[in-house]
């Protein structure tokens, strides 16, 4: 079967889009400041224990009550997924790939719904929300495409004899804790939850605690779908005692996590304390772009524009260091810099807003730390302040699109920052400028823009990440689609160098048996 991506957000007559999407909004609007359930065995588990979910462009806002799974209770989850998975993982490959493919039509179905929730819980632009939606789906449905191209993963083997028969089959580990990022907040959960279900195994997924909302959407797709209770669970809570309670259990089988590189090392260190257990890990960046001397400049500033600030830098494949040839670095820096000033940064439930705010108050810290280096080491050309509306800081977490020239090596060009924030520094060859991009003890994502193949050959070859681009006008570093780039983090950004939306990834999730019969 071929797999037709949807894209139908690019596709869509826009102004029809954003007439609908403010009706899924007023209505969205209409229901906040729910109660939500933690999931367990397939039954609503109260606590006394709320967590709150805020919108980051009106702090004060709160969206939804998601009452915390208490520590206590994940023994029982992880009791009630094992038993759950027994069934599950029995299931026939093709009931799983039914069910979750019709998971993935009632996401695109309820998209806008989904789409409006994020924009408020994320603080991510009208166009990204409904790409995260789109791209939730499609997932799904690339995963399930590849367990059914692969009959369920089991394939003759040589015979020794011919009275022989052996088989490898792919059979699931058993229960997979998710943990799931606040960035991609449905994408990123149903892509990981995806491949662990196909695979026959049982999750418990811990949301990032910035979006239990998001996540809910998820598990209602899946119960809506036909998922048998107790094979898809939803903890909520904080990272640090329930994440860390969750991937200490030792009835968990496996782990996958997309995050910060610490959260991911601390995950490791922890699993690697029991049984060999499988630790899929998708981790930051620190992506840098190339701009050769003759290359489409415009085209080179579109596309680092738009990876450095969409989504406000905070995507692991964000663009955050840009290496251009220094006969263009005056005029790059100028038009980039311009670029950025313009930018509608705002309330991202506005049609006409670009770049929403960052997640929490911690990330705007870390913005004025970062500013306060740039000041010191290097040269502001744009941004480097916290958004006013009047003169008056605004409520919610804003700060402007920031781009900074800084020498290559400094802190803020080796450390992951999360926010909308490049740095950029010139070079005067092609080895060098590929030389400082593999610098780094990052590997996720790369560009370049060059109009000479035998350069863009140059730079396939030798930079040390998994994810290239080259002159990519929609983004240099970022927009990787399921079923066209694979995101597989090289280095410090990842543990399997085989990623989400490429063609190996459910099989991660399983485990080889060889079966030989006389
Ligand atoms: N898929 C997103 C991108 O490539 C981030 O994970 O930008």
């Amino acid at each position: 079967m071929t797999f037709r991506i949807t894209y139908s957000v690019l596709d869509a007559d826009l102004s029809e889009l954003h007439r609908q999407f403010d009706a899924a909004l007023a209505a969205v609007r209409g229901g906040l400041g729910g109660e939500y359930p933690s999931w367990v065995g397939g039954a609503a588990l109260l606590s006394n224990d709320l967590l709150e979910s805020r919108n980051p462009a009106a702090p004060e806002e709160v969206l939804g009550r998601f009452h915390r799974t208490p520590v206590a209770e994940v023994d029982r989850a992880v009791r009630e997924a094992r038993s759950a998975q027994r069934a599950w993982g029995a299931t026939h490959w093709s009931e799983r790939v039914r069910v979750l493919r019709q998971a993935a039509d009632l996401l695109s179905e309820r998209r806008l719904v989904l789409a409006a929730r994020m924009t408020l819980e994320v603080g991510k632009s009208r166009l990204e929300s409904l790409g995260d939606v789109e791209e939730s789906a499609d997932l799904l449905r690339y995963y399930a495409n590849q367990l059914e191209e692969a009959q369920g993963f089991a394939r003759p083997m040589a015979r020794l004899s011919p009275h022989e028969d052996t088989r490898s089959v792919l059979r699931p580990y058993g229960v997979f804790a998710v943990i799931s990022p606040f960035n991609f907040p449905l994408a990123l959960a149903a892509g990981m939850s995806a491949g662990a279900l196909l695979g026959g195994n049982a999750v418990i997924l811990k949301p990032s605690e910035e979006t239990p909302w998001c996540a809910e959407g998820l598990h209602q797709a899946l119960v809506d779908a036909g998922l048998p209770d107790g094979v898809f669970q939803v903890l909520h809570g904080e990272g640090e005692t329930l994440g860390a309670a969750l991937v200490r259990h030792p009835g968990i089988d496996g782990v996958t996590f997309t995050g910060s590189r610490a959260v991911g090392a601390d995950i490791q260190q922890r699993l690697l304390a029991g049984r060999p257990r499988p630790c899929l890990l998708e981790l930051g960046g620190k992506n840098p772009a190339i701009i050769c001397r003759d290359a489409d400049l415009e085209a080179a500033v579109d596309g680092c524009y738009r990876s450095a600030f969409g989504l406000s830098g905070q995507k692991c494949s964000a663009l955050s260091r840009v290496y251009v040839h220094e006969d263009l670095r005056a005029d790059f820096l100028a038009r980039l810099a311009h670029k950025a000033r313009e930018t509608a940064v705002g309330d991202p439930s506005l049609a006409s807003v670009y770049m929403g705010p960052v997640i929490n108050a911690a990330a705007v810290r870390r913005f004025e730390q970062a500013v306060t280096e740039a000041r010191r080491d290097g040269v502001i050309h744009a941004g480097g302040e916290r958004l006013r509306i009047g003169g008056a800081l605004a409520g919610g977490h804003f700060v402007a699109p920031t781009v900074v020239e800084l020498p290559h090596g400094h802190r803020l060009m080796r450390e992951e920052l999360f926010l909308p924030f490049v740095g950029v520094t010139g070079f005067r060859s092609l080895e060098e400028a590929v030389e400082r991009a593999n610098d780094c003890e990052y590997g996720l994502t790369a560009g370049i823009f060059s109009q000479r193949p035998e350069d863009v050959e140059f730079f396939m070859d030798r930079a040390e990440a998994g994810v290239l681009y080259a002159n990519r006008r929609t983004g240099a570093t970022t927009g990787a689609w399921p079923g066209v780039q694979p995101f597989c983090g090289w280095k410090a950004s990842g543990s399997t160098g085989k990623g989400g939306c490429g063609p190996y990834y459910v099989a991660q999730f399983m485990r080889e048996q060889s079966q030989t019969r006389m």
